[in-house]
């Protein structure tokens, strides 16, 4: 995987080979970060990178450091004044995948609460492997976190041995991904992304307290469904078999943006392409994103000044 030249750590703008960490910080130790993964987007025309809602990313992390009693709580103008930063230093002028993690640097044991660090670092990232084919998923054997045990909602380093397992054993079974039931047995979300079924021309995603994380993208693409595309929403709890009973479903996600869902456990979803709402959202997302589209100016940070 590629990497940047540069990554920011507690504020300063290191080399990469210099954005260390003590191999005794509570975050190796216990697993204690809180991250974001976001992405921007070079918009040509523009000579403008832009990054894709950055404040809702900020406030995520903000909560997560709350979630997890963390003794400093970094601002919102500190985290965006380090990405831009970061991406300035790197002279990224084309697509790029940003990860922001904030983690207890100190050694002590598991109740320690700081001192927090700060890294972030930014990888050029072109489109996913699987937006045009879709994706073929299992619905994994691993229950995905419940909100009593691990909270779900925020995106905790060590929450992700959960989606690990999940998307490592379906992928050395053969699929591309995995799906993940919560501990009722209702449909939750990917292991990086929310998910969507298309039912009745209706767009229908676990509800809340499904044990989701609370996705940018997922709010992005109810908005615009509703306001842009007309079309009614509906988020519930959903059962696994109802997934076999829509006509299209997708996942979407920052970092895998709004990717079809062709097969579930090998079952065809609809007639096993991606299908018409799909597209129609993914194509509404990426011009969006992109800034082709000019709704929602305040979603689109840019990072080059006077351009
Ligand atoms: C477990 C999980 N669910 C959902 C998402 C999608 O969230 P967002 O759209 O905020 O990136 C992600 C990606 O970050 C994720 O890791």
């Amino acid at each position: 995987m590629s990497t940047c030249d540069f990554m920011c750590l507690n504020g300063d703008i290191v080399p990469y080979g210099e954005a260390k960490i003590h191999a005794f910080s509570a975050v190796v130790k216990y697993g204690l970060g809180v991250f974001e993964g976001l992405r921007a987007y070079w918009n040509a025309e523009h000579q403008q990178l832009y990054i894709f809602r950055l404040s809702e990313h900020l406030e995520r992390l903000r909560y997560g450091m709350k979630v997890m009693r963390y003794e400093r709580i970094f601002d919102a103008p500190f985290l965006e004044d380090c990405l831009l930063r970061t991406l300035r230093a790197n002279a990224i002028r084309e697509n790029a995948h940003i990860r922001m993690i904030a983690y207890i640097d100190g050694d002590d044991e598991l109740t320690v609460t700081g001192p927090v660090g700060l890294v972030i670092g930014v990888v050029k990232r072109g489109p996913g492997k699987f937006l045009q084919s879709g994706v073929r998923v299992a619905v994994s054997s691993w229950q995905r976190i419940a909100d009593n045990a691990l909270p779900p909602r925020v995106k905790s380093t060590a929450n992700y041995v959960n989606n690990r397992a999940a998307e490592l054993t379906a992928r050395l079974d053969g699929y591309d991904g995995a799906l993940m039931l919560s501990a009722d047995g209702k449909l939750s979300e990917g292991t990086g992304a929310c998910v969507f079924l298309v039912r009745g021309g209706q767009l229908i995603t676990p509800d809340g307290a499904s044990d989701i994380l609370e996705s940018i993208t997922r709010d992005t693409v109810m908005q615009a469904a509703r306001t842009v595309h007309g079309l009614v929403v509906q988020e519930r709890r959903v059962d696994r078999t109802e997934l076999l009973a829509a006509e299209e479903a997708f996942l979407c996600g920052s970092g895998q943006e709004v990717v079809p869902i062709v097969s579930v456990d090998r079952i065809a979803v609809g007639d096993g392409q991606p299908g018409p709402v799909t597209r129609l959202i993914q194509d509404h997302y990426f011009r969006l994103v992109g800034g082709e589209i000019a709704d929602h100016p305040a979603w689109r940070t840019p990072v080059w000044p006077g351009q």
